[in-house]
């Protein structure tokens, strides 16, 4: 299958020292990457958070890795941690609003940077991050794990190889479950000051792969959105005498199921429940409260730079979870679909799982016979794609890698603008051009795709 990153010269190479900020749930994949997995390579040198809880939590986990246990930083002390601990790169893994602020001290500071999705959530910050790259010449990273799903790469080689000619248009349509998609109601994300709403927060991933697969730079974005499920009135429909504060005090948790009990995960009591004490932060927030302000039910019509354009979708209160993808090609049709299992974050679930029949790949060239392919497989998270990407962060001589699944602050950007152009036609009602919301838009590095240019086969005739 795909080329992946070899093993360097331990002896030769020095490790790389690594700081992480935001200790919540998404840390543990890099703090056990940094301390278990690529620990020839990888140390981790400090870490900080707004929770001193957490702060503990984290460090309590270096020593059960076997791991120096390394010192904790409030997060006002950041800047006093990246001089007492000089970290090459730090990695930042916070609530998204808070991204921005700590990529940007880091780089001038002369770390690179390693940020999760959503890069930003403001088209302003947006601008502050790349201008700081273009300043500073440091590395800013960001781990779009998607990208690396094997099934997904599989996309993108099927793409590369014509197979379907030109892709003039993409039907994409993405489905969160009552388990995965209700927690986002429960959570900091139900806020868009802290989390872009689900057009950023969540929609950066599809966005960034769409402009991956297709190699193609986003133009202009139309949408809609609502929230209609998520809501007071759908807690009384369902029976309940209304919303109320948060499941721990709920007088009726008998009857509602979204009921989520913090203290029934070791994992969600550790990590939230015990820590609220600090801040106040509740990890089991009603999902029918009505201070809620992002929506569940999505829509968005995206062009690109190539011409091609993109109908999408997201719903997050759906009978199943994964997502359907269609590619409409000179050549003919791919369609790949993906039927994930039950996640909800901080519990022992595994995100993106799949069982082995529920990933399809299908070609149907024009006027022919349509055929099943075999779909790439790997283990773990997301689909094996958190181990792949892991392994491409850490190793210090990662192979070639044919699809270009390395991306960086423009990547970053030309995704999360289509979420944040697709806010903005929520509220306008207009389509909205990238370019007016951040002038010139580098583009980022793309595999070649099939030419646009290159002659179309005249399908055959009907039979
Ligand atoms: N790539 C993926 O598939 C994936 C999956 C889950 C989460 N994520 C991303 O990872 C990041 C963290 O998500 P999570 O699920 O771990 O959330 P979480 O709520 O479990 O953790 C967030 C952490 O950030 C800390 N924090 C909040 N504001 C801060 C600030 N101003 N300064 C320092 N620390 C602050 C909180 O105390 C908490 O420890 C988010 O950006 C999220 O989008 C990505």
């Amino acid at each position: 299958m795909s080329d992946l990153p070899h093993q360097p010269n331990a002896a030769a190479t020095p490790r790389r020292r690594y700081a992480i900020v935001g200790l919540g749930s998404r840390r543990e994949l890099y703090q056990d990457g940094i301390e278990k997995v690529h620990s020839r390579w990888a140390e981790l040198v400090a870490v900080c958070d707004s929770n001193p809880g957490r702060i503990e939590l984290a460090r309590a986990r270096s020593a059960r890795n076997g791991a120096r246990v390394p010192p904790g930083y409030a997060a006002a002390d950041f800047d006093r941690m990246l001089s007492e601990c000089r970290p090459d790169v730090v990695i930042v893994a916070t609530i998204d609003s808070a991204h921005h602020g700590y990529l940007i001290r880091a780089m001038q500071a002369g770390c690179d940077v390693i940020t999760e999705k959503p890069m930003t959530t403001e088209a302003a910050h947006c601008r502050q991050i790349l201008e700081t790259c273009r300043q500073t010449g440091r590395h800013c990273r960001v781990t779009f794990n998607y990208r690396y799903s094997p099934p997904r790469s599989q996309v993108k080689e099927l793409l590369m190889s014509g197979v379907i000619g030109e892709v003039l248009s993409v039907d994409f349509h993405w489905l969160l479950n009552t388990h995965h998609g209700a927690d986002y109601f429960r959570r900091w994300h139900a806020q868009k000051r802290n989390s872009g709403g689900l057009f950023v927060h969540k929609s950066t991933h599809h966005f960034d792969l769409v402009n991956w697969w297709l190699g193609a730079v986003p133009v202009a974005v139309a949408a809609t959105g609502k929230r209609e499920f998520y809501t007071p009135a759908m807690a009384r429909r369902m029976g309940l005498s209304g919303p109320h504060e948060r499941c721990a005090t709920c007088p009726e948790t008998a009857a509602c199921g979204f009921h989520l009990d913090l203290r029934s995960s070791p994992g969600l009591k550790a990590l939230y429940l015990d820590q609220e004490q600090h801040d106040g932060y509740w990890r089991d927030r009603c999902v029918f409260r009505p201070d809620i302000d992002i929506e569940d039910t999505l829509n968005a019509l995206v062009t690109y730079d190539t011409g091609a354009t993109l109908s999408y979708s997201l719903n997050a209160f759906n009978a199943w979870e994964g997502y359907t993808v269609a590619f409409n090609g000179t050549k003919g049709r791919l369609e790949h679909s993906v039927v994930e299992s039950v996640y909800v974050n901080g519990t022992e679930t595994v995100q993106g799982g799949v069982s082995a029949d529920g990933v399809r790949l299908r070609i149907i060239p024009l006027r022919s016979t349509g055929y099943e392919i075999a779909p790439w497989s790997a283990e773990g998270d997301h689909g094996g794609g958190d181990r792949l990407m892991l392994e491409d962060i850490f190793l210090p001589e990662a192979g070639p890698d044919r699809f270009l699944r390395k991306a960086d602050e423009r990547a970053g950007a030309c995704s999360i603008l289509v979420g944040i152009a697709a806010n903005q036609s929520l509220v306008t009602g207009a389509r909205v051009q990238l370019a007016d919301l951040i002038g010139e838009l580098p583009p980022p590095d793309f595999a070649p795709m099939p030419s646009r240019a290159a002659p179309v086969p005249m399908p055959p005739r009907p039979a």
